[in-house]
């Protein structure tokens, strides 16, 4: 049932191209390359009608709603506001018959997050969910699903829901920004090129897993790592971070690198491990400076980059990814970080699809 794997948890990271490109393929139409909604009503006049869009989940998913927020207001010029949704459901939030609520859940089953939207759908918003289990909860209560088709996911970690979702978003954000004629046609052609070459990049960064798997060796008895970027590579460092510290138990944090030096920066001593993201180009130089900034502290950094990025003289390792745009980057870093949290896992010999103190799905409060 491990197809072979030792753990599920590197069976779903190593399903990640096939998944990604499922979830591709169920909306893309094969003979024109445009991006079809079928089952989900978002018309022009839908999309006229919105206010703003508010996207809720927990954990995981959040994160993928981080970049989701990133991805609809870059593309289709729509606010987004992005909530836990344990926090959401709380705080009489400001939704109306004017607002998309957009869940995200793997399970369609999480507790806090089928509230929120039961609160939202009380307060007369459209409900949208990006779901994998189908028929789940979620997925019944919702006016339009946007399956991430992903398949099984049986590890506590979550890893092929959470490049999927991200697919899901950038498909609706972009089918979005098409319908209002925020995004050209050229940026939509170009943007489609990049997200069908995802699969493949993702294989390619697998094909090198060895690499990721010495690295854990190397610092696995690490007690305090830290997971910094900007812009998307914040978004990704908050997953990167909820991995490892999930399965492997190292207390891991991750920050928007500009924060930093408002206050975390004080706890970088000599061993202290951190992994910098720096895949975005527009950000890079701004990014350099705060690694710099960590170096001067003498911590030893892991840096992630595309391909072609020099970052040796202030990196103590460093960790490619195949060329991409910015915009795409967050499908492909993720996945050399969720290989990082996994073997640093197994060579602390823990209980990788199983740990402690933690379900697959949260049905509690
Ligand atoms: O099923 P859901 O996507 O609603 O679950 C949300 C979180 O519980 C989930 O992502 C959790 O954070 C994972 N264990 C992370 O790997």
């Amino acid at each position: 049932e491990k197809g072979g794997y030792q753990h599920f948890m590197l069976k779903e990271i190593h399903e990640q191209p096939k998944a990604v490109q499922e979830t591709l393929s169920r909306r893309i139409d094969s003979k024109t390359g445009d991006i079809r909604l079928d089952g989900i009503s978002l018309t022009m006049e839908d999309l006229q009608k919105l206010t703003k869009i508010v996207i809720v989940a927990c954990g995981t998913a959040y994160h993928a709603g981080l970049v989701g927020k990133y991805l609809i207001e870059k593309f289709a010029r729509i606010p987004v506001e992005v909530d836990i949704a344990s926090e959401f459901r709380y705080r009489d939030p400001f939704v109306d018959e004017h607002t998309l609520f957009i869940a995200v859940s793997q399970s369609g089953e999480t507790l806090d997050t089928l509230m929120s939207l039961r609160e939202a759908k009380s307060k007369g918003a459209r409900i949208l969910s990006i779901v994998n289990v189908v028929g789940s909860s979620v997925a019944r209560e919702s006016d339009d699903v946007f399956y991430t088709w992903a398949g099984p996911e049986i590890a506590v970690a979550s890893t092929k829901a959470y490049t999927t979702q991200l697919i899901c978003f950038y498909l609706l954000a972009l089918y979005m920004g098409r319908l209002k004629g925020t995004v050209s046609d050229d940026s939509y052609r170009m943007m489609m090129r990049e997200l069908n070459a995802l699969p493949e990049k993702i294989q390619r960064i697998l094909d090198r897993s060895k690499d990721i798997e010495k690295l854990a060796e190397l610092l696995y008895n690490r007690t305090q790592v830290f997971y910094i970027g900007r812009g998307l590579d914040s978004a990704v460092a908050y997953e990167g971070s909820l991995k490892l510290k999930e399965i492997s138990y190292i207390n891991s944090f991750a920050i928007a690198a500009g924060e930093l030096k408002h206050g975390t920066i004080a706890l970088m001593e000599p061993e202290t491990t951190v992994i910098a993201l720096a895949t975005q180009d527009r950000l890079f130089d701004k990014m350099y400076s705060n690694i710099e900034e960590v170096k001067a502290r003498h911590a030893h950094i892991v840096t992630l980059v595309k391909e072609g990025h020099d970052v040796k003289d202030i990196s103590t390792e460093v960790i490619t990814i195949p060329n991409c745009t910015d915009e795409v980057a967050p499908v492909l870093s993720v996945v050399p970080l969720q290989l990082f949290a996994y073997y640093v896992a197994r060579a602390k010999g823990e209980n990788i699809d199983k740990p402690r103190n933690l379900a697959k799905s949260v049905t509690v409060e």
